[in-house]
């Protein structure tokens, strides 16, 4: 690997969707997004399904990666029940999970959650009415206190959000207008404003766009990898992000 003395480097990815069909199929992808970076930061929806078996096919797609990585969990690592399976697989593989929880890559800090959906702007889901709807709303509150407390323990000069919802519109826009309060929240991006960093990265949002800002000015980037197929056909479906080495 050729790294950078000045700049830390990062490959970003998200909704890889392994299946048990996947095994042998992402060994070269990983080599490929893993050349010439510090570490590889994964946006969620790692698998399809959140079974441990699919979770063990993806641990050995990533055995030859020797770089940190770095995950948050998607909504479809919950389809089964069990994404604390999905997380102690990965992590025995090396893998650090991220859910509400912050990590420093070489002077870098990463702050990872989930996130959750709700809508954005005006069209924020409120907690009113039924128990059920204000029980949609905590889980939403519950996340955006997870991804603070997470930037809240960085004390790097450089960091980089990681999330598998949008915390933004910008960054979904592309995908059919009534499905948007399922892609993200507006209430992920207070968080950011708050605890500025350099960059955000999601995914979920296949159909979404690849890159916008926040309203203090961070880019946003929509890393789910259908969508960088699509949008940037012959090149390398991962996106590389650096930032200047401190020190
Ligand atoms: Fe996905
Ligand atoms: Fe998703």
């Amino acid at each position: 690997m050729t790294r950078s003395a000045t700049s830390v480097r990062f490959a970003a990815v998200g909704d890889i969707h392994v299946t048990k069909d996947s095994a042998g199929t992402l060994r070269s992808f990983f080599t490929q997004a893993c050349e010439s970076v510090d570490a590889l930061l994964l946006c969620g929806d790692l698998t399809d399904y959140g079974t441990a078996e699919e979770a063990k096919v993806l641990a050995d797609e990533l055995a030859g990666v020797s770089i940190p990585v770095v995950a948050v969990l998607g909504n479809h690592d919950y389809e089964s029940g069990t994404p604390e399976v999905v997380v102690d697989v990965l992590t025995k593989a090396g893998v650090r999970v991220l859910d509400g929880a912050a990590c420093e890559i070489e002077g870098v800090g990463i702050a990872g959650a989930k996130g959750f959906a709700g809508g954005f702007g005006r069209g924020s889901l409120g907690a009113w009415g039924e128990p059920v709807i204000k029980l949609f709303v905590k889980e939403a509150q519950n996340e955006v206190m997870k991804l603070e407390a997470a930037l809240a323990k960085l004390r790097t000069p450089r960091r980089i959000a990681l999330l598998h919802y949008s915390p933004i519109a910008g960054t979904v826009e592309g995908e059919p207008m009534d499905i948007f309060p399922f892609l993200g929240s507006s209430r992920l991006e207070e968080p950011l404003l708050r605890y500025p960093v350099d960059a955000v990265f999601h995914g979920h949002a296949h159909r979404g766009t690849l890159e916008a800002k926040t309203i203090n000015g961070v880019p946003v980037y929509n890393v789910a990898k259908p969508l960088l197929q699509r949008k940037r056909p012959g090149e390398p479906p991962f996106r590389l992000f650096e930032v200047p080495r401190e020190g």
